[in-house]
């Protein structure tokens, strides 16, 4: 028997979220470049993004998620304006997954290129407060944004049988990975800002945005459209037989 979906109104989908699923997997990609303010997003492609959304699988069905819309030029500016630096802990557990050569990155399969980050996490061996200095303002690329999504939780609604309400940290994942995947078949940028989400800048975000106390955030992403062609860079993964186990633990057979 085949599932009947309810609620909403009908959704018509464009063609272009009709692409491949693998290859919008595969194409889902970061995007740490400026944003065109000015280019709003469609509200149709924000409705696709938020039904992707409300279709997340969640741990016993809860739906354990809000979705707070910012749009609103002053709002995205004060965010941008918080001066809330983040830990040295932060900035050295970022910093240590960085590669300062493509050869280095593609020989760890993990983590990131550093020249895609602002200039003193391109220095190998950097000082945390060196790049510290760099990271004083954490929701600074929200000047360049149109949009951003903040993605909420009520930390008191965990689900059941589930210690730490890991099932409930999941459920919201599978929410970013929905919304993230239509945005990228819709052809706008994402950037998730994890600088937002925790201290010391969630104070300031909950007092911008008015979010009462048992909210927390989630998430925070940027959605919009990069100001000039944004140039390749390597983004790799490790091949599937380096995490693909057959049967029995340490058994490679795949990949
Ligand atoms: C939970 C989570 C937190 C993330 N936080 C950030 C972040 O704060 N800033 C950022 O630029 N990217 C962030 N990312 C994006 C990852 O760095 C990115 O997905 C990963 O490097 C793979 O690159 P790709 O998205 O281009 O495939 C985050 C991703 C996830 C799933």
């Amino acid at each position: 028997m085949s599932p009947r979906l309810t609620g909403g109104a009908a959704v018509v989908l464009p063609e272009s979220a009709m692409r491949d699923i693998l290859e919008v997997i595969r194409s889902r990609h970061s995007s740490r470049v400026p944003f065109d303010a000015k280019r709003r997003i469609l509200d149709q492609d924000l409705q696709l993004i938020l039904e992707a959304a409300r279709w997340a699988p969640t741990a016993h069905n809860m739906q354990n998620f809000e979705i707070l819309v910012v749009d609103d030029e002053a709002i995205l500016a004060a965010i941008g304006a918080i001066q809330a630096p983040p830990s040295q802990t932060f900035l050295r557990e970022n910093y240590d997954q960085l590669s300062f050569s493509e050869d280095e990155l593609r020989q760890r399969k993990t983590g990131l290129l550093a020249s895609m980050f602002p200039a003193p996490w391109r220095v190998p061996k950097a000082r945390p407060e060196d790049v510290l200095d760099a990271e004083r303002s954490p929701g600074g690329s929200m000047q360049t944004c149109p949009m951003l999504l903040i993605v909420l939780y009520d930390a008191r609604r965990r689900a059941p049988a589930s210690e730490g309400d890991v099932l409930g940290m999941i459920s919201l994942g599978c929410v970013m990975q929905n919304l993230w995947l239509m945005a990228e078949a819709l052809g706008v940028s994402v950037q998730i800002l994890s600088a937002l989400s925790g201290a010391p800048a969630e104070d300031h975000i909950r007092r911008i945005l008015g979010l009462p106390a048992p909210m927390k955030i989630a998430f925070a992403c940027r959605l919009g459209y990069p100001t000039a062609a944004p140039g390749s860079y390597l983004r790799v993964r490790r091949d599937i037989g380096d995490f693909a186990h057959h049967n029995r633990y340490g058994r490679r057979a795949f990949g």
